[in-house]
């Protein structure tokens, strides 16, 4: 069967990693898809950075709505961020009866509901696998793995910036400012990243899990949002004092009088699991019914750990369009007996 062709809108950060990601796995990708997966063309406006990242591989254009136009493209990913632009480009591509897969929380925690709306009218796949907590699978954990449970609340670190901030400032005595700059340097921070440090982006992404773990629309304008902006080393050190640490949560708890939806600086006793994560990653905890605590960690910002959920969300819409009913059933495919020799 020939490969599912991809449009890549935006080839920065997480547009690169995808890229990357997609070229350097394509054989195993492949045999789990059931077919391979080709980023067929790529827009962005810097034309000769996409070139030099996407080489002769594939067709690069300026202009995002020649992708959207381009009847051989199958999925569209949406990697620019923002609600501007890229929210016109992601109703186009719906429109033009393309799947979508996008790692944009603001946009989806802003205007989702429209969004899915409209996917739902089409007929075609939304997955934003990537908008929540970068490389962790945690969209797939609530709507699949907890599918059996009543969820009660979910706390998370889910701004890798503001939690790379507040870890060195803690264990390196460095300045809050200093410190941002290396989070922009390595491709943690958001284009603008008052996002993160104002919890901004944290309360897109708590959004997002809300509605999926609680079943309501998505409300970001519910939310309670404070950042980190107001804290100073003085704060760290007396929490470290007295035995806790600062970490920014982002909150989703049903109550009562309905769903209380928060994100802030917390203090958490210094031996708990949550309280030790470090640098950019993420950490989230999901109290549910049934299984009870179950705790999620890893990269949750950066190029290939975000770009690993892009291509997660690429690989399970492949299956659905792969002939083959044993790729559209993961668990079918699953044949130990017919596996490689690779010894152990
Ligand atoms: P970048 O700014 O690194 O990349 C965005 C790219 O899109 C840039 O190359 C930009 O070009 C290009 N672009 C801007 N406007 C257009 C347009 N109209 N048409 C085509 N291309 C355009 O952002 P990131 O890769 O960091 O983030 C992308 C998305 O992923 C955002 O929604 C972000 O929130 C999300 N995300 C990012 C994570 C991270 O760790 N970085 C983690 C999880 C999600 P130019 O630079 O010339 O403007
Ligand atoms: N700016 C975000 C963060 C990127 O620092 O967590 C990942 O969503």
């Amino acid at each position: 069967m020939k490969a599912i062709k991809v449009g890549l809108l935006g080839i920065g950060t997480v547009g690169s990693g995808t890229f990357q990601v997609l070229r350097r796995n394509q054989e195993e990708i492949r045999g789990r898809a059931g077919r391979g997966i080709e980023i067929a063309m790529v827009a962005d406006l810097d034309l000769a950075r996409a070139k030099s990242i996407a080489g002769d591989a594939c067709e690069v254009v300026d202009d995002a709505r020649k992708v959207i136009a381009n009847p051989e493209i199958d999925i569209v990913v949406e990697l620019i961020g923002g609600y501007g632009v890229a929210k016109t480009l992601v109703l186009e591509a719906i429109a033009a009866g393309k799947h979508v897969v996008t790692a944009n929380k603001a946009l989806l925690a802003v205007h989702g509901t429209e969004i899915f709306a409209a996917a739902h009218a089409k007929g075609v796949i939304v997955a934003f696998e990537a908008a929540v907590a970068g490389g962790i699978p945690i969209i797939k954990a609530l709507r699949e793995g907890l599918t059996a449970n009543r969820i009660e609340w979910i706390a998370g670190i889910i701004n890798g910036t503001t939690n790379f901030i507040l870890s060195e400032m803690r264990s390196k005595g460095l300045d809050f400012g200093v410190v941002l700059k290396e989070a922009q340097r390595l491709g943690y921070a958001e284009a603008d990243p008052t996002f993160d440090i104002e919890g901004v982006d944290a309360a897109h992404k708590a959004t997002i899990m809300s509605a999926i773990a609680f079943g309501i629309p998505v409300q970001f304008d519910k939310a309670h949002v404070e950042g980190i902006t107001k804290l100073q080393a003085a704060d760290i050190k007396y929490a470290e004092q007295l035995g806790y640490r600062i970490k920014l949560l982002g909150i989703a708890r049903r109550r009562e009088a309905g769903i209380e939806l928060r994100v802030h600086p917390t203090l958490i006793p210094a031996q708990r699991l949550i309280a030790n994560v470090e640098g950019a990653m993420n950490a989230v905890l999901v109290q549910a019914d049934a299984v009870g605590t179950t705790l999620y960690y890893g990269k949750g910002a950066g190029s290939e750990p975000t770009a690993s959920a892009v291509v997660a969300d690429l690989v399970d819409i492949t299956r659905l369009h792969t002939a083959d009913p044993e790729h559209r059933v993961p668990h079918l495919a699953f044949r130990p007996d017919a596996m490689s020799d690779t010894p152990i």
